[in-house]
């Protein structure tokens, strides 16, 4: 588990948990808005898939308590800069703070664990939630861009 002591505004304990056995329906059933689905596929099971064909991306449940409220995932890419991708929160568990912390809970725990490797995301320019949330968190741009998103790189953790 790996947990900074977060909490979103509901007072819940934000916490991120290896996808396992007991848990993998629930993180799979974890869906946007529809007007998030330009950004964001369907449901986070195709983000499962992914990290299950792949060796690059680790995915990781986003709990509220006990209860499975998102998705992200992190992986490492060849230059050992540590990624996070995949974030996802389901509709109805959004703008509860529960993104702020999972972001936050990641990002500190790869900038610890990186060996002093960037840490870095990608979002679409049009996602104005995204861009904001991870700019208030210390991302600022690179001056890359990756499939028509915008890379970000931790500057210092907010
Ligand atoms: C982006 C996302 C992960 C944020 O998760 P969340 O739990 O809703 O975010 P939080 O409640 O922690 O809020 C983060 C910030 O966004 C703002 N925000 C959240 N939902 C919002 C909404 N519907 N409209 C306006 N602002 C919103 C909050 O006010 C907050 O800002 P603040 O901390 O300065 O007050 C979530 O909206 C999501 O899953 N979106 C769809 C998938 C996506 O776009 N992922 C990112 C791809 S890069």
């Amino acid at each position: 588990m790996i947990d900074s002591h977060l909490h979103d505004r509901l007072g819940r304990r934000v916490t991120l948990r290896p996808v396992d056995d007991d848990n993998w329906r629930a993180v799979a059933d974890v869906a946007p808005r529809d007007d998030q689905r330009a950004w964001v596929p369907a449901l986070a099971a195709r983000y499962l898939l992914l990290t299950d064909r792949t060796d690059v991306w680790t995915s990781l449940a986003v709990y509220a308590d006990e209860t499975v409220v998102g998705h992200v995932m992190w992986g490492v890419d060849d230059d050992g800069s540590r990624w996070i991708g995949g974030m996802l929160v389901d509709a109805a568990e959004q703008d509860h703070g529960v993104g702020r912390a999972a972001v936050a809970t990641l990002a500190q725990w790869l900038a610890g664990e990186g060996g002093g490797n960037p840490v870095r995301l990608s979002y679409h320019p049009d996602n104005a939630v995204a861009a904001r949330l991870y700019t208030s968190l210390g991302f600022a741009p690179t001056g890359a861009t990756e499939d028509d998103e915008i890379v970000v790189e931790l500057v210092t953790l907010a």
